[in-house]
């Protein structure tokens, strides 16, 4: 079943050479919106605008590092120039990050907020005045299960993630608060089936540890076509938050019902993701 109110609408995705940005994609192209895709994997872009192109989709693709914030500028700009106004943004690229905080250096943990936090922060603000002046806006952040609860060697990520929420949260009040016409709403994805954690960056002073075949892909449950459809239908009834998964439902029930004892429960089960301390 094919998603409904966005035809004809232009609608913005980053991260789209891959996964749920690409899936997300193509989901808005087969519900008849003209999308503008972007990404710093030039093969996978390239992948994802010939997928476009042959389900017939007005697609405007372009190369961008959602970390770099003038050329984020001037993107939307270019966005909104090509396709006359702009309405929906999905701001979606993000990296994977493991390290435990005493090993994690400064600049690690900078790049995973460059892209994860202020890339968001960057594609929002790059955008907002376009999608105000659209009178139809939408700005989609993706967070994740790991913005809902803490794990240990993920303090980078989830710094990341639970600001993407605090960030999102605030937005949308801004919004209803001084009447503008554009409505926000946070994504949680929990396990979706991507190469999000193959591509997975680690601590460099965890030297050569194979963490992907610790991750139990068993957990990986959703597909990103599925997700693709559930962030759709939650943008389409104007949702605030959508939770994409049953483990980050359950995830998030636990924390909601446990407050913080959640942080004595889940590092046992964390454990056999955690590679022996090479530190
Ligand atoms: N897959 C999961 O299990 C999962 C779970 C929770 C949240 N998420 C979130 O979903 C989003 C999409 O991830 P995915 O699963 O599709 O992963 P993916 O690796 O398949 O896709 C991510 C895309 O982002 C791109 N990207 C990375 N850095 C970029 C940058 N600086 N500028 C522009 N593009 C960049 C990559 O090239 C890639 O094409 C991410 O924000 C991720 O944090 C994924």
């Amino acid at each position: 079943m094919r998603a409904r109110g966005f035809a004809g609408k232009v609608a913005v995705v980053t991260g789209a050479g891959s996964g749920i940005g690409r899936a997300l994609a193509m989901e808005l192209a087969h519900a008849e919106a003209r999308v503008a895709i972007s990404d710093v994997n030039a093969d996978g872009l390239a992948e994802t605008q010939r997928q476009l192109t042959a389900v017939g989709a007005e697609v405007l693709s372009d190369s961008l590092d959602v970390a770099d914030r003038d050329a984020f500028l001037d993107y939307a700009d270019r966005v909104a120039e090509h396709f006359g106004s702009v309405n929906q943004i999905y701001n979606n690229a993000g990296i994977a990050f493991f390290g435990d905080v005493e090993i994690t250096r400064f600049d690690e943990f900078e790049r995973v907020m460059n892209i994860d936090f202020w890339g968001v922060v960057n594609g929002t603000k790059a955008f907002l005045p376009h999608l105000i002046a659209s009178g139809d806006g939408h700005v989609v952040n993706v967070s994740s299960a790991f913005g809902l609860f803490a794990l240990p060697g993920q303090a980078a990520y989830n710094s990341a993630k639970f600001a993407v929420r605090g960030f999102t949260e605030a937005l949308r009040q801004e919004m209803v608060l001084a009447k503008r016409p554009v409505k926000v709403t946070a994504v949680y994805p929990g396990g979706t089936k991507t190469s999000f954690i193959d591509s997975m960056g680690v601590a460099e002073h965890l030297g050569e540890v194979d963490l992907v075949s610790r991750y139990d892909k068993r957990a990986w449950t959703t597909s990103p076509e599925r997700a693709a459809q559930v962030i759709l239908r939650a943008v389409r009834r104007d949702q605030p938050r959508i939770l994409i998964g049953p483990d980050t439902k359950i995830l998030d029930l636990l924390v909601r019902l446990t407050g913080s004892a959640y942080q004595r429960v889940v590092p046992p089960m964390a454990a056999r993701f955690v590679p022996p301390p090479a530190y």
